[in-house]
């Protein structure tokens, strides 16, 4: 379904208020490249420049910061499929518009594990394994198989394997400046465990889930992990935001252990020998940031990672509060932390 001059309020959970020229929602790749002929049809009989083209799942981890003069798609294909069952695994091929959290919840009602530990991240699948989610100790890239895609251009369709996504923290080959763009995720196919084996590494939810003693179920750290999310994390219906605003930096050791000579309780994690990751929250709001607003914009106050807005704010509301913040934390650590979050331009 195409549908021209669109608002974009309700596709973008910071509840940013813009416009897109086309807004197309597709329900196979057949649709798909059926609305991008006719969308280049139309873009093409009014402009010599190139169509602008932008994929969005639950609108989660964007920020609009004008209106897109360009279309925007998104998938609907919410279907579960078996494609193969052993005695200790399953692959299963998903839609990539199925709200993420979905797919956990019919995971685990299934007895597939090895998603728990992502439950109630928002977005949709396909966004997930772009984006490489990752919470409680766990990342997307552990259960992905394959990624199908469209390729936007050609519009024929390409897969790639786990490794050729290249996946890091909150990143994947998606997210390069060369792939950027290029490829419309359709489907994506998960490989999850027969057997619950609990990852409770994570030292939040270590202390939590130690508290439910022997009989820990998937559904039981499903709920402990919603509860810890709900107090910590703000409603985007209640106050528009997109999750976590920044990437935790990751610095040299040495970096760290002069910084640890004057805050002696820095918490961080190691990454390998020469790299530890500091969470940007703490960051934040050791430099006063926590709970203050800048305008229109504001930081959570249970959780300075992330921006909120408290109503009515633009997209360059928050990016002043951005570029604010950034500057007191590097003026103050001399670490530069960097959105995770896109900015739509
Ligand atoms: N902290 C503070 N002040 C704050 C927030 C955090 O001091 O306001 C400190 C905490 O005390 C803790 C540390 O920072 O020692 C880590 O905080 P938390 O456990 O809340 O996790 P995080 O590093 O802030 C990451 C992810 C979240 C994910 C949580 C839980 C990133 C950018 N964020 O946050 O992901 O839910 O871990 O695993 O890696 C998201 O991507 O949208 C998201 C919410």
């Amino acid at each position: 379904m195409l549908v021209k001059d669109k608002d974009l309020t309700a596709h973008n959970t910071f509840g940013i208020q813009v416009k897109a020229k086309w807004l197309a929602e597709y329900d196979s790749e057949e649709s798909l490249r059926d609305i991008l002929r006719q969308v280049r049809t139309e873009h093409g009989n009014c402009s010599e420049a190139p169509l602008r083209i932008l994929h969005i799942g639950q609108g989660s981890n964007l920020l609009f910061l004008h209106d897109y003069e360009g279309l925007v798609l998104h998938n609907t294909m919410r279907d579960l499929q078996v494609v193969e069952e052993a005695e200790d695994h399953v692959k299963v091929c998903v839609g990539a518009g199925m709200v993420w959290d979905d797919f956990v919840a019919t995971a685990i009602a299934r007895g597939w594990f090895g998603v728990e530990n992502l439950t109630a991240i928002p977005g949709e699948v396909g966004a997930a394994a772009v984006q490489n989610i990752g919470a409680y100790g766990a990342e997307v890239k552990d259960v992905v198989k394959e990624v199908y895609c469209i390729d936007l251009q050609s519009l024929e369709p390409r897969t790639f394997t786990c490794d050729e996504m290249q996946y890091a923290y909150r990143y994947s080959l998606m997210k390069s400046d060369a792939y950027r763009g290029r490829f419309a995720v359709t489907r994506v196919m998960f490989q999850l465990h027969k057997r619950f084996v609990p990852r409770l590494e994570y030292g939040a939810l270590a202390s939590q889930a130690k508290a439910l003693g022997e009989e820990l179920t998937a559904m039981k750290l499903r709920n402990v992990i919603r509860e810890m999310r709900d107090t910590k994390l703000p409603d985007p219906k209640v106050w528009g935001n997109a999750g976590s605003f920044f990437m935790n930096p990751v610095v040299d050791r040495s970096v760290c252990e002069a910084l640890q000579q004057q805050y002696a309780h820095m918490p961080y994690y190691d990454i390998d020998s020469c790299h530890v990751k500091i969470p940007a929250g703490w960051l934040i709001e050791q430099a006063g940031w926590k709970g203050r607003n800048l305008g229109p914009a504001g930081v959570y106050e249970r959780q300075a990672l992330v921006l909120v807005n408290r109503g009515g704010a633009t997209g360059a509301d928050i990016v002043r509060l951005c570029e604010t913040i950034q500057k007191d934390v590097q003026d103050m650590f001399g670490i530069a932390i960097q959105p995770e979050v896109n900015f739509i331009v």
